[in-house]
């Protein structure tokens, strides 16, 4: 059969077909609503997307994963899904996704698409059907419906605690008026979960799977994947610590048999689809059997993203991480932000540059100057590591976290929080792509306002000022993926510590490349080299000369 397969009717892989493409990766995050406007209203969209795939191709990716871009009513920007066969009218059009989705593949990029089985949209029609039919209906089975507690049902059913603070169960109202039922939601009462004991929801979801395979997606991105699966009891939270897999609500032991029968669906097609798991768990062990052969591809690192800028606590989480892969054969991925984490430029120049959700805070001060050679020394350090890496829109032009307005924020999380966190829309603000002020080339059309508003001094990272410039972000990244990609001791999976002293970092892919860090506050002597491959410091001549500054990373060949 010819390389280029055809599915139903499309081209299901590029073509390479390389039924490993996924070990190695570099995997870039389009957040749909913020990358690029192809119709001039501000959101950005799929006509968008197709505009720039250009400039992922230059970029280096080879793959796209696309944040949900279905029909919702974006209560929590998308993350509340209405209809999981068809693209929000706001975005495009089906049609219009499986052009994309084909184009990419022309140019050797796959697309990966955000699932989200925990929950659905309140006006998802399942839901509405539930809030219909009442107490008792088989409908509501399919969700987490149950009476109050106290004589008159107005206690929550659980002591169950959300994701995004605040109470996990809304009181519905029976058709007469009065107070019915409460229903489960772990996230916003927008957001209702779903019943994954009942039959429905299990095919309902394989079905979904089936739908984008066929149309050539390549694999899908699993949200809150460690939620799912509730004890049917609902047994109180209490104030103990659970056993491993009897948590009410958490990382449950029957999730993996979910997992299973959607490895089964992907291993239906030809090309290698694969799972993605976004799976937050502190237990190394509990995490890493999500990644057994017959389950998940993979699984982000949230450990190593969350990680401070310490030689200590990186290299901690890198050894873990490693070391938690390496029984169950699955590779490592490496993830410095996406959608919902402080920019990592803005991250690394404060005081505490770890990552917490509960942390975060508005007016918290920053060192753009440092936080941004940091980021650069980040980007090259997790770029010369073993596995899969993702990069986040706007992470590769250097963007900083932009501190918004209170009145512009639409991030449900700043809302639950009574107004104490900024909310997550800071990391989520429109790309600039080229000119001197807003829109930034992100609208087509000039002086379009964009869904949130852009810094004014952001002209400087606009892709198009970068592209001219070799010690931009933009040159770093590209760069640096160009050599993931030719330099074959960075396609390995092997990696060996160099110990080179408390501040650094530093360690050998394959025989002959090696990647040094200096995180500490004094230059570096480098080890004896044949060739600087690549540094993050804008200062060249230094590496030249055979020493590190502060807050870089440089690849060198031996
Ligand atoms: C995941 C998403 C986040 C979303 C939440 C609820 O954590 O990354 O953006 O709000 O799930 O779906």
């Amino acid at each position: 059969m010819d390389t280029e397969v055809l599915t139903r009717g499309h081209r299901a892989v590029p073509a390479d077909n390389d039924p490993l493409w996924w070990r190695s990766a570099v995997i870039y995050q389009v957040y749909v609503r913020s990358f690029a406007d192809g119709n001039g209203d501000g959101t950005g969209d799929l006509a968008g997307v197709r505009s720039r795939l250009g400039y992922l191709k230059d970029l280096g990716v080879d793959a796209i994963w696309f944040n949900p871009w279905y029909p919702s009513p974006l209560a929590d920007g998308g993350y509340d899904v209405q209809d999981y066969r068809d693209i929000h009218p706001q975005f495009g059009t089906l049609a219009e996704a499986e052009l994309l989705i084909q184009e990419a593949l022309d140019l050797g990029i796959r697309t990966i698409i955000d699932v989200v089985p925990n929950h659905i949209s309140d006006q998802h029609p399942w839901f509405q059907a539930a809030l219909a039919a009442g107490p008792g209906s088989p409908e509501r089975e399919r969700f987490w419906f149950h009476p109050g507690t106290g004589e008159n049902g107005d206690g929550m059913p659980t002591d169950w605690v959300s994701s995004f603070q605040g109470d996990t169960w809304t009181r519905t109202t029976d058709p007469d008026g009065t107070p019915g039922e409460w229903y489960l939601h772990l996230f916003t009462p927008e957001q209702p979960d779903l019943n994954w004991n009942h039959p429905d929801v299990r095919r309902e979801h394989e079905d979904i799977l089936r739908f984008w395979f066929d149309r050539g997606v390549a694999g899908v991105r699993i949200d809150s994947a460690a939620l799912p699966v509730k004890d049917p009891a609902l047994p109180p939270l209490g104030d103990t610590a659970h056993r491993p897999g009897e948590h009410p609500h958490l990382d449950r032991d029957e999730l993996h048999d979910i997992y299973r029968a959607w490895r089964a669906v992907a291993e239906e097609y030809e090309g290698t689809r694969v799972l993605v798991g976004e799976v937050w768990l502190d237990d190394a062990e509990r995490f890493a059997r999500y990644l057994r052969p017959d389950e998940m591809h993979t699984a982000f690192n949230f450990d190593f993203m969350t990680q401070p800028w310490s030689t200590a606590a990186l290299r901690g989480s890198i050894e873990r991480t490693l070391a938690e892969h390496e029984p169950v054969g699955a590779p490592a991925t490496w993830v410095l932000s996406n959608h919902d984490i402080t920019r990592p430029v803005t991250r690394y120049g404060r005081a505490d540059s770890a990552f917490a959700f509960a942390r975060k805070r508005f007016g918290t001060p920053t060192d753009l100057e440092r936080g941004t050679r940091r980021a650069r020394a980040a980007a090259l350090l997790t770029a010369a590591l073993p596995g899969s890496l993702y990069i986040y829109q706007g992470d590769e032009l250097g963007l900083p976290e932009a501190e918004l307005p209170r009145e512009v924020i639409q991030d449900p999380m700043h809302f639950r929080s009574g107004g104490v966190d900024p909310g997550r829309d800071g990391c989520r603000v429109p790309l600039p792509w080229a000119g001197a002020r807003p829109p930034y080339g992100f609208s087509a059309a000039d002086g379009a306002d964009t869904w949130l508003p852009q810094p004014a001094d952001w002209a400087p990272l606009a892709a198009e000022a970068q592209s001219a410039d070799p010690y931009s972000m933009l040159s770093l990244y590209q760069e640096a993926l160009r050599l993931r990609r030719e330099v074959e001791d960075l396609r390995g999976e092997d990696l060996a510590w160099l110990e080179l002293g408390a501040d650094v970092l530093a360690f050998r892919r394959g025989e002959r490349t090696v990647s040094v860090t200096n995180l500490g506050p004094v230059p570096v002597p480098l080890p004896a080299h044949r060739a600087v491959l690549l540094s993050s410091a804008t200062q060249t001549d230094a590496s030249a000369r055979g020493i590190l500054p502060p807050d870089s990373t440089v690849w060198l060949a031996l």
